[in-house]
């Protein structure tokens, strides 16, 4: 089981894509966390990686299909997984395609999640990350038990820099002119389910699980 989560940033894929992985016992893959983990170690990834999320532009296709793909071929994708952050490109739509029909699997649905432009500002610039795990809050709509740490793991959180307001307008930016190309590739190929974002964060989880059951979702 394959399942793509598609949404501008802030949407909330990363929520949902946790959520999501709970439910189905699926590794959660996301770009994003990749990027920011080679960021953290200072690998020369990492350190290329820094000037583009800064700015809050992509980073090299070619290096995140690669960093994909490596991660997917570790044995706990074997039955499958949930993409967050990626594809952000047709070029790495296609690539994913590619890769998954070369093993004889595919990509069984692709979720978008679509949210108000003003409210994905408000929920950036409320959000916080544990440092640890990459478990996101949010001050007001999802608050840690205790202030600062993660109920998961204890770990601190953090701001992160690319959710400052000149950052999240160009992540905006590219998000509409790069990625949102990709929600016609799935809808041409019957695997697009579009799911109203702007309600509360288990009213969102239970929509997406519930437009999920009849295709792929046998054991809920
Ligand atoms: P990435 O980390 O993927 O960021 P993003 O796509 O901009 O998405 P976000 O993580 O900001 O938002 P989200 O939709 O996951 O929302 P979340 O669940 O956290 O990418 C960062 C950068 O890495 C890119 O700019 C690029 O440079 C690079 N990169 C990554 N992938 C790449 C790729 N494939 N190719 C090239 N470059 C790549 O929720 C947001 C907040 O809202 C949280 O506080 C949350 O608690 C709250 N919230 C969530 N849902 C709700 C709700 N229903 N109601 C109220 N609040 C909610």
């Amino acid at each position: 089981m394959h399942i793509v989560i598609l949404g501008a940033p802030g949407a909330g894929k990363g929520t949902q894509a946790d959520i999501l992985c709970q439910e189905l016992d699926l590794p959660h893959i996301a770009s994003g966390d990749l990027f920011r983990q080679a960021l953290e170690k200072k690998t020369e990834l990492g350190l290329l990686a820094k000037s583009y999320m800064e700015r809050g532009e992509l980073g090299p296709s070619e290096i995140a299909i690669k960093m994909i793909l490596e991660r997917i071929s570790l044995p706990d994708c074997v039955s499958g997984c949930v993409f967050d952050g990626f594809p952000r490109t047709l070029e790495q739509a296609e690539a994913l395609d590619k890769a998954l029909a070369e093993q004889g699997k595919s990509i069984d649905k692709a979720i978008y999640i679509q949210v108000p432009r003003k409210e994905l500002v408000k929920r950036l610039s409320g959000r916080r990350i544990c440092r640890s795990c990459q478990t996101p809050y949010h001050l007001m709509a999802a608050p840690p038990r205790v202030a600062g740490k993660c109920d998961k793991c204890g770990g601190d959180l953090y701001q992160r820099p690319d959710d400052k307001e000149e950052t999240v307008k160009e992540r905006l930016k590219v998000f509409f002119a790069l990625t949102l190309p990709i929600v016609d590739y799935y809808k041409k190929q019957e695997k697009l389910i579009e799911v109203n974002g702007n309600l509360g964060i288990q009213n969102v989880a239970e929509k997406i699980i519930s437009v999920l059951k009849p295709f792929v979702i046998t054991e809920l």
